[in-house]
């Protein structure tokens, strides 16, 4: 992952690259670094921690650090612990080159070791090599130099280049990781996402895989990895900045949790109303519903996996067709059993997970239908896929996601309507009933979260020491348990288990102690009763079990030790609403034990290295 910020432009640099680096914090926050270029001479200042270190000791040496270009970078360490010898920028031993980068260099070890002979190594990274490299082959024209490096190197990679010769310039390079270059008004900008310039608007490039892109304050030249220029067309994007701050809540995360009504009803109004679902970006004939379509295989990683494993059901049952949800980094290394009749779904909120990528691309190439449901609409994956639905969730700042997770939910809602009334496996009555439902929905996770917001705080306090915390739930509750059991332990620590509940006595019930909690999903589904049985079956071997169930279920016997009561609706749809308490449950947990909730150890919101 990692982010990259690169500025040529008018004024002082230094504070755009900070104020762009803590835009970018999400994708790593291990260490972060600048590089400023001014009178020929490359300045660097890095620290270790999150862009606040960082922004404290630029500023106290804000007289070095002055220049009107510099490149920027924040770390989630793959190469390497994440101190200040491993931040990035990264020099060269004659310090003519500084250089960041996003990705991972596979073959680093071995280039080190021919290079240990001229050069010496100040880092464990991977990183290092690159900008050795580029300065060793350097003579006069940097542009041939980096093609000449790049050409040794294998892997991923994204870089932002600093040359002393060049002082007003930056070079960029991207091989499989995500880079763009921006044409504003103040100036030319390199960066890993467009929310991190400061600029209102812009024409942007997308760095593609070899090219060489060369910046100064007002323009942009790419060259192919032949080093020959080339012209390329930019796109244009508004810059309109979105709200980013916390909006009076402590966190972001539980600002999202409760900004979910307004995302849900942004997302379903873009392709539901009373009558039907439109899907404007999903351009498959309705013969492929109705004639060819064999099966359909979701790919996604982490949370969006998670909305995939409730809608694998949802989908099943309403078109009457086989889906397999699939990892994505397992999936792109497999042998799928895929071909032109086959529908591939991926999800993704930021739209550049490397392995949600791989997996697409490597559909494409068995000529599978691709449709992606994504966020960024500026994404790779949205810009890959031959079809795509974007969800409205907005910006996501929080690193353990909620609003996106539910925006993807009734996207794969609305893709299962689509497809049932195509391949006519639903009636219109039941259609009728599934769009009222889809409908309501935004007004019903209001009433959730004003309804289970105490409850689920209660609870946290009866939880919060427990050293393991079980998650349990058949089907859609399955997923839902999955999505809960994430939550709790990305952002509280405490280690937590999801299982299938017939599942949990085929082993992992010997871990059930006195006292053990054990949170059990229970929507109104045929399967209440068996999911009722193993609650049963934990609390006779002491755990304290919580039920989190619908209305419907009031008059149920189930002998639990809390119930956390959500609203009803349609069964393919409970997730969306028995998911809530399950977030809200996590984040008061992880405030009682003080954790650094928006951005706990060792993440990164988005996940561009495989
Ligand atoms: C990371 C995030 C998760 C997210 C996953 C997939 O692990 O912490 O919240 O679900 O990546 O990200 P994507 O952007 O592809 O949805």
């Amino acid at each position: 992952m990692c982010g990259i910020i690169g500025k040529a432009g008018i004024g002082e640099v230094m504070p755009e690259l900070i104020k762009g680096l803590e835009m970018l914090e999400y994708r790593g926050y291990d260490s972060a670094g600048i590089a400023v270029i001014h009178n020929e001479k490359i300045t660097r200042c890095r620290e270790s921690g999150k862009i606040i270190n960082l922004r404290e000791k630029s500023e106290n040496n804000r007289e070095e650090l002055t220049g009107n270009v510099g490149i920027g970078h924040t770390r989630w360490a793959t190469h390497g612990k994440p101190t200040v010898e491993n931040a990035h920028p990264h020099i060269s031993n004659n310090k003519k080159f500084a250089l960041v980068h996003n990705g991972i260099i596979e073959n680093a070890e071995e280039i080190k070791k021919a290079l240990l002979t001229s050069e010496e190594f100040y880092s464990q990274t991977d990183t290092e090599v690159a900008v050795k490299l580029i300065s060793k082959f350097y003579k006069t024209d940097v542009i041939s130099a980096v093609k000449t490096a790049c050409k040794e190197l294998t892997g991923t990679f994204a870089f932002g280049i600093l040359c002393s010769d060049f002082p007003d310039k930056i070079f960029a390079t991207a091989q499989g990781s995500p880079l763009v270059a921006v044409k504003g008004a103040t100036g030319c900008w390199i960066t890993s996402d467009l929310g991190a310039i400061n600029e209102k608007s812009g024409e942007f490039y997308r760095i593609a895989n070899g090219e060489i892109c060369e910046i100064s304050k007002d323009s942009i030249l790419f060259y192919n990895s032949e080093g020959e220029e080339i012209k390329k067309s930019p796109e244009r994007v508004s810059l309109t900045e979105e709200t980013v701050n916390k909006g009076g809540y402590e966190h972001f995360m539980l600002k999202e949790i409760f900004e979910q009504p307004f995302a849900i009803k942004k997302t379903v109004l873009s392709f539901a109303d009373k009558n039907s679902i439109k899907l404007e970006n999903v351009n498959i004939p309705d013969e492929f519903f109705k004639d060819k379509l064999e099966r359909i295989i979701i790919t996604a990683c982490g949370s969006a996996y998670h909305t995939g494993l409730i809608g694998k059901h949802v989908i099943e049952k309403l078109c009457k067709i086989p889906v397999n949800v699939e990892i994505a980094s397992e999936f792109r290394y497999s042998e799928p059993l895929i071909n032109e009749n086959t529908l591939t779904v991926f999800i993704s909120q930021s739209g550049e997970t490397a392995d949600t990528l791989a997996a697409l691309r490597l559909c494409k190439k068995y000529n599978a239908k691709t449709l992606s449901i994504v966020n960024v609409k500026s994404s790779i994956i949205a810009k890959e896929s031959d079809n795509v639905i974007f969800t409205y969730a907005g910006k996501e700042i929080a690193v353990a996601t909620t609003k996106a997770f539910s925006a993807q939910l009734v996207s794969l809602y609305a893709l299962a309507i689509f497809i049932a009334e195509k391949r006519e496996t639903i009636s219109n009555q039941k259609k009728q009933k599934l769009l009222n439902e889809l409908l309501s929905l935004p007004d019903k996770i209001n009433t959730t979260l004003l309804k289970t917001t105490d409850k689920a705080k209660a609870l946290s306090k009866k939880i919060y020491k427990s050293t393991d915390i079980f998650f349990i739930g058949r089907l859609y509750d399955y997923g839902t348990a999955c999505e809960g059991s994430l939550k709790m332990k990305e952002i509280s620590y405490i280690n937590s288990q999801s299982y299938a509940s017939g599942e949990l006595k085929h082993g992992t019930i010997s871990l059930i102690e006195n006292g053990t909690p054990v949170i059990a999903i229970g929507s109104n589904t045929e399967v209440f009763s068996k999911t009722a049985s193993n609650i049963a079956e934990v609390k006779a071997r002491g755990a304290k079990v919580f039920l989190v169930t619908d209305e419907s279920e009031k008059d149920a016997s189930v002998f639990v030790d809390d119930i956390i009561y959500v609203p009803s609706t349609t069964p393919e749809f409970q997730s969306s609403l028995l998911v809530i308490p399950l977030q809200l449950l996590s984040y008061y947990t992880a405030k009682r034990l003080e954790r650094d909730i928006d951005k706990p150890k060792n993440l990164a919101k988005s996940v561009t290295v495989e």
